[in-house]
């Protein structure tokens, strides 16, 4: 007997949920099928619904207590992802799916964590390279090394998202902008606008980073810089691990998003397809010696293998990530974040003083 697919509802309708997860999910229909869609714009809501036959809602409590909701899926502004990733967690669904970062702070996603333990909820962060196989087939190997002395380096080269966003979907509502509202002015702004970028492109993928330097808990910041028009460029340590995380945006560059790691024995690289994307995962080549091994491209990308693995979480033949670990990873994303601020801060009130 073929089972009813598992209802899956959203917070939050905007070009993440359009663009990015409504085209996965229609690959994914008998296994997964949208019932809800709730946001504060209730024209949104109802336009999104109607694409997919679900109901539309601009009422959280009337969303949270409708039946059928398995999956939870958290796509509102980021200030939003605790409140609304507890509220998913206290309805009772049994796959919460909170897009990335988890929270804005780490006492925050402890409480999460928490919650989640105690109700038994399976918690998943839209970090999709995490679940990206071109990631997962060499994570193991990759990982066993970071003990040893190595250069990890993130480097993500798009052009403005709007771009990707038109390739995959007609976005109904409004559009945000990856540049500041405002030029920054004061040392502050300047190290704020920097924080935000990498919490808002990096994050991405220093869940991976994390697994790969030598001392996740022992980050220092180095040098750090903006790039223009919109981007920066990081230099750190963690432990023995140096680290370069770069972003450069908004200029009709061919994307190049990697992630490369440079060993004492090993020279590695994973080149992921861009964010809105639907073109399968990444491509990784691991060269030891003489031999190089090429895991990829493989059909699914990144958000269809987390969302196949919610389905699986939910047919009880897969298991969520740790919560520890969802934990860490956005502390160390902030650690991180929280030094570039720091000291871009303080290069800007030396060259004012
Ligand atoms: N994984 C990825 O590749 C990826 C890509 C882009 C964005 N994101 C993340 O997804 C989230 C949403 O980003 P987006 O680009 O879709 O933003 P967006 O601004 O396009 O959409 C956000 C939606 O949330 C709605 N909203 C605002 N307040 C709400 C509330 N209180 N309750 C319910 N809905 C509310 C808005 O009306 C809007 O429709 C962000 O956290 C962002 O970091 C992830």
């Amino acid at each position: 007997m073929t089972r009813p697919p598992h209802g899956v509802g959203f917070i939050g309708a905007g070009a993440v949920t359009q663009a990015i997860h409504l085209p996965t999910l229609a690959r994914l229909r008998d296994r997964l099928a949208i019932r809800r869609v709730f946001d504060v714009d209730h024209g949104v809501a109802r336009s999104v619904a109607d694409r997919v036959g679900a109901a539309p809602s601009s009422d959280l409590e009337e969303f949270l207590a409708s039946a059928g909701l398995d999956v939870i899926a958290i796509c509102s502004p980021d200030r939003l992802h605790a409140e609304h990733a507890l509220a998913a967690i206290t309805a009772g669904a049994k796959v919460v799916l909170c897009e990335k970062p988890l929270a804005t702070t780490v006492e925050d996603a402890q409480r999460i964590a928490e919650a989640a333990r105690e109700a038994g909820t399976a918690l998943i962060v839209g970090a999709m390279h995490t679940f990206d196989e071109s990631w997962t087939t060499v994570r193991e190997e990759l990982t066993a090394g970071s003990s040893s002395q190595r250069f990890v380096r993130s480097s993500i080269v798009l052009p403005p998202n709007e771009r990707f966003e038109d390739f995959a979907t007609e976005v109904e509502g409004h559009r945000v902008s990856p540049g500041p509202a405002h030029a920054p002015q004061s040392a502050a702004e300047h190290g704020e606008l920097l924080r935000r970028m990498i919490l808002g492109l990096s994050i991405h993928d220093l869940p991976l980073v994390r697994q790969l330097v030598e001392d996740a808990e022992a980050v220092t910041v180095l040098d750090a810089r903006a790039l223009q028009p919109f981007g920066y460029q990081v230099l750190a340590t963690a432990g023995r691990t140096r680290l370069e995380v770069h972003a450069s945006m908004g200029q009709p560059w061919r994307p190049d998003w990697r992630l490369e790691v440079l060993g004492e024995d090993v020279q590695a690289s994973i080149v992921f397809t861009p964010s809105y994307v639907h073109a399968g995962s990444g491509v990784s080549r691991v060269t030891r010696g003489e031999t190089t091994a090429v895991h990829g491209p493989f059909p699914a990308n990144g958000y269809e293998a987390e969302w196949r693995s919610i389905a699986k979480v939910l047919e009880g033949t897969g298991t969520a990530p740790r919560l520890e670990d969802l934990v860490d990873d956005l502390r160390f994303a902030l650690t991180l974040a929280d030094g570039v601020r720091d000291l871009i801060t303080q290069q800007h009130e030396e060259s004012a003083a």
